[in-house]
């Protein structure tokens, strides 16, 4: 049988193969502590659940208009404007099937064969397949740590060609929790008033998981000129714990939104009618507990942070927002095991650590920046207590 070719640009998610790897090692009765995770481990707050359950027995279960009720995009467009500061109305929003596919129809509705598209390693895992599908042109930024891991203005210009179509932002960062400040993106949207013809997307899906004193600023709110080239992209998987809920928006230009939409018509019809009801509870109540998750991730993060410290190697990048660490671990690299295996890079370190710590962690390279590795601290403090110093042991088990 014949394939299609596209089917050898997209790679499997390293992220998923190992947490399916440390999946089975628990299947099997081990007691692996997961670092892995990409989701909150809080569960849904009840009354969205309740939500969603009013919304089967009131039998609100058939298709709804394919980019969303009226009332949810309503009520996005409301949450938008008091999120970033930009107005927006029901025709500037789609409701999609998790954040992804927003992110998806974008990209498929604005990038044509060749047209390349800049983002930064390290990456969202989806972004440079996300590209290739809609046969566009990854065209990666190596960030360090030094730069917080954030593209600057000279670096985004020496990227720039006649090709190019798109910036792809994501601020906070999944893997770094980097959060660029407002003179930051000033500066990059200073950058991209010389390229009109340049669209931006903004991937914005941590935005409420901030800590200390970041704010979260959207390039969208610089000046007019921008947001009419800039498609935000958020949802309610990880600020309102709905990850298995899908859902998740697209906040844009009205023509380029219709567009989408009609990718979107074509190929998941709508997203969940459930899960529409559900979102739209969650924001329209009160959402206090958000204050609890925050402060919970923020003290699991200094945990986290205080106890890596006694882990030689092994240096966290201190993020500012999401519920990601991103640590280099250049000095690890080249380090022998007990039994004679040398870690030679990011992906045998974190399969060392599954190996000998049973710690689940996801490496750098699967983010398009190798020498790292990231942990995430969406779990309990005692996971994080006991899986720090499984770390150590097995790190100081290395010659
Ligand atoms: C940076 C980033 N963007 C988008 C998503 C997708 O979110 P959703 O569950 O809404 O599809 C994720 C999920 O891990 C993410 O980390």
């Amino acid at each position: 049988m014949l394939y299609a070719d596209r089917t050898n640009v997209v790679t499997n998610s390293p992220t998923l193969a190992i947490s399916a790897k440390a999946k089975a090692l628990k299947a099997e009765g081990v007691d692996v502590i997961s670092f892995s995770a990409g989701q909150p481990d809080f569960p849904t707050p009840d009354h969205i659940k309740a939500a969603g359950i009013a919304a089967i027995e009131e039998n609100a279960t058939g298709y709804t208009a394919s980019s969303g009720t009226p009332a949810l995009r309503k009520a996005i467009a409301e949450w938008m404007t008091g999120q970033i500061g930009v107005e927006y109305s029901q025709k500037n929003i789609m409701v999609s099937t998790g954040a992804k596919f927003s992110l998806t129809a974008a990209i498929l509705a604005t990038i044509d064969r060749g047209a390349e598209v800049i983002f930064t390693a390290p990456y969202w895992v989806s972004y440079p397949d996300m590209v290739r599908l809609a046969d566009g042109t990854p065209v990666i930024a190596k960030t360090t740590a030094k730069d917080g891991y954030k593209i600057t203005p000279e670096q985004l210009e020496a990227h720039i060609s006649p090709k190019t179509r798109m910036l792809l932002l994501n601020s906070p960062s999944n893997p770094t929790g980097a959060v660029y400040n407002r003179n930051e993106i000033v500066a990059l949207a200073e950058i991209l008033r010389k390229y009109p013809d340049i669209w931006i997307l903004s991937d914005e899906i941590y935005s409420k998981l901030i800590y200390g004193g970041a704010e979260h600023f959207s390039i969208a709110a610089v000046s007019k000129e921008i947001a009419d080239r800039t498609i935000v992209v958020n949802g309610v998987s990880k600020t309102y714990a709905m990850t298995g809920w899908r859902i998740g928006w697209m906040a844009g230009p009205e023509e380029l939104v219709s567009l989408a939409g009609k990718i979107q018509s074509h190929t998941t019809s709508c997203p969940s009618s459930i899960s529409q009801e559900a979102t739209l509870k969650a924001l329209t109540s009160p959402d206090g507990f958000l204050d609890e998750m925050r402060q919970a991730y923020r003290r699991r993060r200094d945990l986290f942070v205080e106890l890596l410290r006694d882990v030689p190697g092994i240096v966290p990048y201190v993020p500012e927002g999401a519920f990601y660490l991103f640590c280099e671990i250049g000095d690890i690299i080249g380090k022998t095991r007990e039994d004679g295996g040398k870690i030679s890079s990011c992906m045998d370190f974190a399969d060392y650590l599954l190996d000998e710590a049973r710690v689940a962690a996801v490496p750098g390279g699967a983010f398009g920046l190798g020498g790292h590795i990231r942990f995430s601290f969406a779990t309990s403090d005692d996971d994080i207590k006991r899986g720090v110093a499984r770390i150590a042991e097995a790190v100081g088990k290395l010659s």
